[in-house]
C-alpha cells in the first residue's frame, strides 16, 4: 500500500533499531575479562552523555544502563546508544519510549559534544513547557530530529537552519509552539519528511514560499498550524518539489479557495492529500486534479464544499475518498459516475456522511474493491430506482459486494424490503447500520447469514411482529439496535447469553413483554448501555451487571423496589432513568453508587419516604426527576452539591419546609426548577435571582407566602429574547439523552422534550403571595406567566405590555384593580 509510505519507513527505521539494541543487550552481561577490547565508547562522549542523564528526571528507569559502573563502561551498549563501528562515536540516540512513561527534567547542553550524531528522537517525553534548545542547531551532522509530543513549548529556534543535513524534521504536537518565519528552514535542501503539526504559523506567511522551494519534499504535515492564506500567484507552487511531493496535511487550517490554484495543478506526485477542517467553499474547479494523478487517499471532510468536481473522473489510484459533513448535494448516481469512470476497481473506502446528498442509491457493485461505505445522514430515497438503467433495487445491489465490510446507509429516506437472499453474499460484513430509514426486513426464520456481525444498528426498520431469531446466528456482536422496530413479542432466554461483548443494547420503543432474567452476568466485556425504554415489560428490575453505565426503562411496567441498585458499582454508572413505572418503596441508602450519576429520573412512580440525604459530592449530576411520586420530608441539603444541575424537577410530591436559600447560589447552572405542587412554604428566596440560566420556574401549588420579588427582573436568560439551544440533552455513548419535562401551558400539561431549551415561563400561581405584582419589564423574553389564585392586590403593571413574547399570562383569582 503506498499510503503513508512516508511513515512506514520511519517506523521500519525506528524497529530495526529497536531490535538491534535488544540484540546488543544481553552481550553486556556475557562478556567477560577482556573487555576493554570491546569498548568503543569515546570517554568525552560518555561523560557528555552522563552529564545530559543527569538533568533527567528517570521515573521508569529507562536509563538504567547508563552508568559508571565496571559493566556499564561501554556507552555503545547503553539502551537507546548507538555508535559508529568503525569510529566509535556516538551516531544516534533514541529515547523514544511509551507515551504515558516519559522522560521528563532539562536537556542539557553537554549534547554538543556529541559532533557525530544523525539521528535524534525525543518523541513521547515529557519536557514540561521548555523550549527547543537552540544548541542542538550545532549537532550539524544530524539528519534525522524526532522532538514531537515532548512537552516542548514556545519558539522553534532558527538554530535548526543550520542542521543542513536533515532529512527528517518532527515537531509536532507540542504546546504553543511557534514560528514566525519559516525561513529557517530554506537551506535544508535535503529535507524529504517536515511535521509541524499544531506549530502556530500564523504569521509565517513565507510558509509557502519555502517549503514549496525544498527539492526533496516528499512528505508535509501542518495540522492545525494555523496557516495564512496564500495570495494566488504564479510564483507560488509546488512546481519545484512538485516531483517529489507525495504526502500533503494541510487540515485543521482555515485554508480557503485558493489553495487550488497553487496546489492542485502543480502536484500530479502526490498520493495522500488531507484538506479536511478547512475553509473550502462552493465547487471545487474542475481543472482540479488534472490526469493522470496518482492520489490514492483524499480527504475533504468539514468543508463546505457543494459537488464533486468532473475531474474527479481522473482518480485512477483513489482508495479512500472521505467527504463528510460538506454541503454536497450531488444526486448520488451522478457522484458515483464520476467516481466509477476510473477507480472503480481501487475505491475501498468511501465516506460521505452528513451532507445533502439526494437521489437514489445506485449499484455500488460498480465498485469492486468497496469495503467501507457511509452514507449516514444524507436524503438519499429509493423512489425512481427500479425503473432505471441502474441494475436491481438497493438491496439486490447491495447483495452483490462480497468484499464489502461496513455499511452504513443511516438516517436518510431509504425505502423498501430487504430480504435474506439480498444480503446472502456479503460474508465479510461486519457492520451493519440502516437506521432511522423507512426500511422493512423480512428474514426467513431459519435464515442463517454467512456474516458475523460486531455492529448491527437497525433501528426502525421494521422487522416485527416476531422477534428477530436470525440473531441467534450471531455471537459476535458488540452494538445491537432494534428500537422502534415493531416487535410484539417476549425476548426468548437464548438471546442473553448470545454474545459476551454486548456493550450496547437498545430495543426500546417496541412492544416487548414479559419479565427480566437476572441479567448481572451478562454484558461483563465492557461497561453495558442499556435501553429498553417504551415497552411492556414487567415484573421486577432483576439483578443488573455491575459496571452498567447507561440504564434506561422508562415507561414500561416494572415493579417493586430498588434493590438491585446497590450492587452497582459507581465508577461507571452516569444515566438511571426509570420514569413512568410502577415502581415503590423508599430509595435506598447506598449514595456511593450514585457519585458519577449524570441523570437520575425516577418520574411518576410510586416512590415514598424522605430523599435520602446521604448522596452528597455528586458534582456530575446534570438533571433530577423525581416529579409525581410520594416523597415526603425536606429538600435535603445534599442537593447543594449537584453544582451543575440543570434540570430539577420534584413536582407532585409531599415535600415540606422552606424553599432553600442555597438553591439559587450553590446550583447556578438551573435551566428548569420546578417544585410545583409540593407543600414548600416561607418566602420566595431572593437568591433565586441569582439564577442566570432559569428559563423555567414553576413553584407554583404550593403555601409560599410573602411578595412575588422584584429582583424576578434579574433572571438574566429570560431578558434575552434570543433563544437558546433547543435541546437540552447530554451525550451518552452514541445518541443524547433529550432531557424533559411537564410544563403547565395555558392550563394543560404539556411535555416539553425537544424544545425544552427554547421555553421561558414563570409560575407562582396557587400559592399565598400578597402584595403588588412588581415590574418585571426586562424579562422580555418570558413566553408564559402565570401568577394566578394568589392575593395579589394593587394594579396590574401598565408595563406589562411591553413583554411582546409573552404567549400566555394569567392574573386571574387576586384582588388586582385595573390601572388608573
Ligand atoms: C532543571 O533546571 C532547573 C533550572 O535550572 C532546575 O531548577 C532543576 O532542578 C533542573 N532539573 C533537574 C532534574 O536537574
Ligand atoms: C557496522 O555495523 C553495521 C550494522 O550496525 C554492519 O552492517 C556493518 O557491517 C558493520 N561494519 C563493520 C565494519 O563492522
Ligand atoms: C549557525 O550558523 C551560523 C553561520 O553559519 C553561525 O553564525 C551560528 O552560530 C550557527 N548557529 C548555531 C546554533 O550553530
Ligand atoms: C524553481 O527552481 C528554479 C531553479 O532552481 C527557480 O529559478 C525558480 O524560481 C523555482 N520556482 C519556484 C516556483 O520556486
Ligand atoms: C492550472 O494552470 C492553468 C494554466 O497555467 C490555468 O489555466 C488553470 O486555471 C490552473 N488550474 C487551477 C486549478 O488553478
Ligand atoms: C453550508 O451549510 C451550512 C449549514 O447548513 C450553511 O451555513 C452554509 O452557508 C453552507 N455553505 C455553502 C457554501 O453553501
Ligand atoms: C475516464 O478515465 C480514463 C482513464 O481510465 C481517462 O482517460 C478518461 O479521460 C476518463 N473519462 C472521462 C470522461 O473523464
Ligand atoms: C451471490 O453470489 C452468487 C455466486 O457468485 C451469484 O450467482 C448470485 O447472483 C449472488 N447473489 C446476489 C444477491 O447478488
Ligand atoms: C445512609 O448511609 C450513610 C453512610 O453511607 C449513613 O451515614 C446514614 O446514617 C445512612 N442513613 C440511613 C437513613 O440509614
Ligand atoms: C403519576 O404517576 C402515575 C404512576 O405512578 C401515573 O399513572 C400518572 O399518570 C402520573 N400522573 C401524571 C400527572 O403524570
Ligand atoms: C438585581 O440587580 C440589581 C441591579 O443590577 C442589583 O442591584 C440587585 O442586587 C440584584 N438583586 C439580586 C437579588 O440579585
Ligand atoms: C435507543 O434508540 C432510541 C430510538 O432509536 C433512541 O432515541 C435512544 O437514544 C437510543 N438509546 C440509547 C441509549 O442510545
Amino acid at each position: 500500500m503506498v499510503i503513508g509510505g512516508g511513515r512506514c519507513r520511519s517506523l521500519q527505521l525506528l524497529f530495526v533499531f529497536i531490535l538491534l539494541s535488544l540484540c546488543m543487550k544481553p552481550a553486556v552481561g556475557l562478556s567477560t575479562g577482556d573487555e576493554d577490547a570491546d569498548i568503543k565508547c569515546i570517554e568525552r562522549e560518555r561523560q557528555a552523555l552522563l552529564m545530559f542523564k543527569q538533568g533527567l528526571i528517570d521515573e521508569y528507569g529507562h536509563l538504567s544502563s547508563w552508568g559508571n559502573e565496571d559493566d556499564k563502561k561501554d556507552c555503545c551498549k547503553w539502551r537507546g546508544v548507538s555508535c559508529s563501528n568503525q569510529t566509535g562515536h556516538v551516531t544516534m540516540l533514541n529515547l523514544q519510549f511509551r507515551s504515558y512513561m516519559p522522560l521528563r527534567g532539562n536537556i542539557s547542553s553537554s549534547l554538543i559534544g556529541l559532533q557525530h550524531l544523525n539521528y535524534l528522537n525525543m518523541k513521547y517525553n515529557d519536557f514540561g513547557g521548555k523550549q527547543i534548545p537552540a544548541f542542538i542547531g550545532s549537532l550539524k551532522n544530524i539528519r534525522h530530529l524526532d522532538l514531537s509530543n515532548a512537552g516542548f513549548t514556545g519558539r522553534v529556534p532558527y538554530q535548526l537552519g543550520n542542521l543542513t543535513s536533515l532529512q527528517y524534521l518532527d515537531l509536532s504536537f507540542n504546546f504553543d509552539m511557534l514560528s514566525k518565519k519559516l525561513e529557517w528552514l530554506s537551506q535544508l535542501s535535503f529535507l524529504e519528511y517536515v511535521r509541524l503539526n499544531q506549530v502556530n504559523l500564523g504569521e509565517a506567511t513565507d510558509w509557502l514560499q519555502v517549503v514549496s522551494q525544498l527539492p526533496s519534499l516528499t512528505e508535509l504535515q501542518l495540522r492545525g498550524c494555523n496557516l495564512p492564506s496564500v495570495i494566488a500567484s504564479s510564483s507560488v507552487s509546488f512546481s519545484n518539489s512538485s516531483r517529489s511531493l507525495a504526502h500533503l496535511d494541510l487540515s485543521l487550517n482555515d485554508v480557503s479557495n485558493s489553495v487550488y490554484y497553487w496546489l492542485f495543478n502543480s502536484s500530479s506526485s502526490l498520493v495522500y492529500l488531507d484538506l479536511s477542517s478547512n475553509k473550502l467553499q462552493g465547487p471545487i474547479p474542475d481543472s482540479a486534479f488534472p490526469n493522470p494523478t496518482s492520489l490514492s487517499y483524499l480527504d475533504l471532510s468539514n468543508n463546505q464544499l457543494v459537488s464533486v468536481p468532473k475531474s474527479f473522473r481522473n482518480l485512477c489510484r483513489l482508495r479512500a475518498l472521505y467527504q463528510d459533513s460538506n454541503n454536497l448535494t450531488d444526486l448520488l448516481p451522478n457522484l458515483f459516475l464520476k467516481l466509477s469512470n476510473c477507480s472503480r476497481d481501487t475505491l475501498e473506502i468511501l465516506q460521505l456522511n452528513s451532507n445533502m446528498l439526494r437521489g437514489s442509491l445506485p449499484d455500488i457493485t460498480l465498485f469492486s474493491s468497496l469495503k467501507e461505505l457511509h452514507l449516514y445522514d444524507n436524503m438519499l430515497d429509493v423512489l425512481y430506482l427500479n425503473n432505471n438503467r441502474f441494475t436491481g433495487t438497493l438491496t439486490k445491489s447491495i447483495g452483490q459486494l462480497s468484499q464489502l465490510e461496513l455499511l452504513d446507509v443511516a438516517s436518510n429516506s431509504l425505502k423498501g424490503m430487504i430480504t435474506e437472499a439480498h444480503l446472502s453474499n456479503l460474508s465479510r460484513l461486519t457492520y451493519l447500520d440502516l437506521s432511522h430509514n423507512s426500511l422493512i426486513l423480512n428474514f426467513g426464520s431459519g435464515w442463517v447469514p454467512s456474516f458475523e456481525l460486531n455492529i448491527i444498528r437497525l433501528g426502525a426498520c421494521k422487522q416485527g411482529p416476531q422477534f428477530p431469531k436470525w440473531l441467534q446466528t450471531q455471537n459476535k456482536f458488540s452494538e445491537l439496535d432494534v428500537s422502534a422496530a415493531e416487535i410484539s413479542d417476549t425476548v426468548p432466554n437464548w438471546f442473553w447469553d448470545l454474545s459476551p461483548n454486548l456493550y450496547y443494547l437498545n430495543l426500546s420503543h417496541n412492544h416487548f413483554t414479559g419479565m427480566l432474567p437476572d441479567l448481572s452476568q451478562k454484558f461483563t466485556a465492557y461497561p453495558p448501555e442499556i435501553d429498553l425504554s417504551a415497552n411492556s415489560f414487567e415484573g421486577p428490575i432483576p439483578p443488573i451487571p455491575l459496571t452498567v453505565t447507561s440504564l434506561i426503562l422508562f415507561k414500561n411496567m416494572f415493579s417493586g423496589s430498588l434493590s438491585f441498585l446497590c450492587q452497582i458499582s459507581d465508577e461507571h454508572f452516569r444515566y438511571l432513568d426509570l420514569s413512568d413505572n410502577l415502581l415503590s418503596g423508599e430509595l435506598p441508602n447506598c449514595s456511593k453508587n450514585w457519585q458519577k450519576l449524570t441523570v437520575l429520573n425516577l418520574a411518576n412512580n410510586k416512590f415514598s419516604g424522605k430523599i435520602p440525604d446521604s448522596m452528597d459530592f455528586n458534582c456530575m449530576m446534570l438533571s433530577l426527576h423525581l416529579r409525581n411520586n410520594s416523597f415526603i420530608g425536606e429538600l435535603p441539603s445534599s442537593v447543594k452539591s449537584f453544582t451543575q444541575l440543570t434540570v430539577l424537577d420534584l413536582g407532585h410530591n409531599k415535600i415540606s419546609g422552606i424553599i432553600p436559600a442555597w438553591i439559587g447560589d450553590s446550583l447556578p447552572d438551573l435551566v428548569v426548577l420546578s417544585l410545583r405542587s409540593n407543600n414548600f412554604h416561607g418566602r420566595v428566596p431572593v437568591q433565586v435571582c441569582h439564577l442566570q440560566r432559569i428559563q423555567v420556574l414553576d413553584l407554583s401549588q404550593n403555601n409560599i407566602s410573602g411578595t412575588v420579588p422584584q429582583c424576578l427582573n434579574n433572571l438574566t436568560a429570560m431578558t434575552a429574547n434570543k433563544s437558546s439551544n433547543a435541546m437540552i440533552r447530554y451525550p451518552l455513548r452514541t445518541d443524547y439523552y433529550n432531557d424533559h419535562a411537564l410544563l403547565v401551558w395555558k392550563r394543560k400539561d404539556s411535555e416539553y422534550r425537544n424544545t425544552l431549551g427554547l421555553v421561558k415561563s414563570i409560575d407562582l400561581s396557587s400559592n399565598r403571595l400578597y402584595g403588588e405584582i412588581p415590574e418585571v419589564t426586562s424579562l422580555v423574553g418570558l413566553i408564559s406567566l402565570n401568577l394566578s389564585k394568589n392575593s395579589l392586590t394593587g394594579p396590574i403593571p401598565s408595563k406589562i405590555g411591553g413583554l411582546t413574547l409573552l404567549n400566555s399570562l394569567d392574573l386571574s383569582k387576586n384582588m388586582l384593580m385595573r390601572a388608573t
